[in-house]
């Protein structure tokens, strides 16, 4: 097994093609070159089994990898699209069903795509205290995108690039300080 760290990008939207998506991927393939690390991104809408699931004793095959995936990240990005004021019900299925101590310390990307920028707060307001459950590490920069924003492929103007290089530099230097004394323990 190599030494490489592990970016998992986790998408919570429905729709097929996804500005969420679209962005989880964006922000995932960029971190993972900044830290030389394993990229995966995974689409909830393509779980074939998540929303029949009751317990994740009940996930297939395709659940089971996304699910250990997740746990074993360095680096979790999330995004979901807005669905009335919050993130979707899809995506917090699947987040029911990973493991109560599996993201303790985690440092976690938030990002959301909307449809208006009066429900921006989502990051703060439905984001920040689920992955708190968790007791994970969510950044301090989130970045939600509306279409002004995010075309689907690159980021719009000057404040959103703006915030997610400082997305980024957060990221990378939360990921790179969290694996020193780890190193520094192995030796
Ligand atoms: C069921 C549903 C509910 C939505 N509710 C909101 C909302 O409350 N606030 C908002 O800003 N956008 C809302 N939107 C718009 C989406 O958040 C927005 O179009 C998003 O970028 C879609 O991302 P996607 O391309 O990944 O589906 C809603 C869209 C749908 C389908």
């Amino acid at each position: 097994m190599s030494g490489k760290l592990n970016v998992v990008g986790i998408s919570g939207s429905l729709s097929a093609p996804s500005r969420t998506l679209s962005l989880v991927q964006f922000a995932t393939e960029r971190l993972g070159r900044e830290l030389d690390a394993r990229v995966q991104v995974v689409d909830v809408s393509r779980l074939p089994q998540l929303g029949l699931m009751r317990s994740r004793e009940a996930a297939g095959r395709e659940e089971t990898a996304a699910f250990a995936a997740v746990e074993a990240a360095d680096l979790l990005v999330i995004g979901s699209p807005v669905y009335k004021g919050s993130y979707s019900g899809l995506f917090k299925h699947f987040i029911d069903f990973v493991d109560y101590g599996g993201l303790v310390g985690k440092p976690v990307a938030l990002l959301a795509t909307g449809g208006s920028e009066r429900h921006a707060l989502v990051i703060e307001h439905q984001l920040r205290p689920l992955f708190a459950f968790f007791q994970a590490q969510p950044l301090g920069t989130g970045l939600f995108l509306t279409e002004r924003e995010w075309s689907g492929s690159a980021l719009i103007g000057e404040p959103a690039e703006q915030r997610f290089e400082r997305l980024v530099h957060e990221a990378v230097s939360v990921v790179r300080h969290a694996t020193l004394p780890l190193a520094i323990a192995a030796e």
